[in-house]
């Protein structure tokens, strides 16, 4: 077995099972319900929630707080791939290897699950137990997931994405879309874990900045993977972006382009995590598999 795959099978069932205790606790239309669940369970990688309790268990802090953050932001992941795939946006027909959302529940079901993820993550983050986590830590950990995932972070990175079908953009444009669409949340889930790892402020911040180069070379291989990946494989359609001309990595700088931007970033993001005293192990195997995956 590879040493990512270790640190993935570590946490993988774990999380899942938190997701499914938080989302089926509560008294929800069955419809709904039905609805989220569907999307969640699905199976998706989890990379996100994964690479924070990396973080947590590279400072030797791995609790139960974290397990419910890491599925906080795993509901908030979830809820903009319902979207994403809507008409309106996206347009796709399968994801995480089953039919969309919205093609299974129609899309006002699909809409409203999305939502309910979104604000289920944050009644998540405000309950959090104060035993472990302290008031002011989780009014910390509740501004910046909000920033993360509202307008200044993905939410605006989809709408500059929207924006720029049809249109040949500069790199910079491209780089700006695809550090808010993917990175912001990336980032927030490595700071998260800092932060409830208790790591040290300069550590935090050179988490941040992995995580932001990290987060970038993700979004440039799902593009690559848009254009050379195997739909069984990956679970989504390959030539989606092309097919609505996105702006892309392959796009703008060719296929091999891309891959030397792929490289360059996760280059630089290693580099961050080379500065921390902390081993952190875990994360870096997370990070080197982030950049060689193939789904
Ligand atoms: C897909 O994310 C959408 C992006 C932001 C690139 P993932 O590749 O993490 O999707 P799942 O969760 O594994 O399905
Ligand atoms: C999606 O980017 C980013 C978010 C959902 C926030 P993409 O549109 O490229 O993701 P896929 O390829 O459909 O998974
Ligand atoms: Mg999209
Ligand atoms: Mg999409
Ligand atoms: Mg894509």
């Amino acid at each position: 077995m590879k040493a990512y795959e270790t640190v993935i099978n570590r946490y993988k069932a774990d999380i899942e099972a938190e997701l499914h205790q938080i989302v089926n606790d509560q008294a929800v239309p069955e419809e709904l319900l039905n609805a989220m669940l569907y999307s969640l369970k699905a199976g998706g990688k989890r990379i996100r929630p994964i690479l924070l309790l990396a973080v947590c268990e590279g400072y030797d802090r791995v609790f139960s707080s974290a397990y419910q953050v890491a599925a906080a932001i795993e509901m908030i992941h979830t809820y903009s791939l319902i979207h994403d795939d809507l008409p309106a946006m996206d347009d796709d027909d399968l994801r995480r290897g089953q039919p969309t959302n919205h093609k299974v529940y129609g899309e006002a079901h699909a809409i409203l699950a999305g939502d309910a993820l979104l604000t289920k993550s944050f009644e998540v983050l405000a309950t959090l137990p104060t035993e472990e986590v302290s008031s002011e830590v989780k009014l910390e950990l509740i501004r910046l997931m909000a920033k993360a995932a509202g307008a200044a972070g993905m939410v605006g990175g989809q709408a500059a994405d929207l924006e720029a079908e049809n249109k040949a953009v500069q790199l910079d444009k491209l780089e700006y879309i695809h550090h808010h669409k993917t990175g912001d949340l990336f980032a927030y889930a490595v700071q998260a874990g800092a932060i409830l790892a208790g790591a040290k402020k300069n550590d935090q911040l050179k988490l941040y900045r992995f995580a932001k180069e990290l987060g970038l070379a993700f979004q440039i291989k799902d593009d690559i993977l848009d254009v050379e990946g195997d739909v069984q494989v990956i679970g989504k359609p390959v030539g989606s972006d092309d097919g609505l001309n996105k702006s892309t990595y392959p796009g703008l700088l060719t296929l091999e382009g891309a891959k030397d931007k792929l490289a360059f970033h996760k280059q630089n993001a290693m580099k961050e995590l080379d500065e921390i005293d902390t081993e952190l192990k875990s994360l870096r195997h997370l990070a080197l598999y982030i950049a060689d995956r193939d789904r």
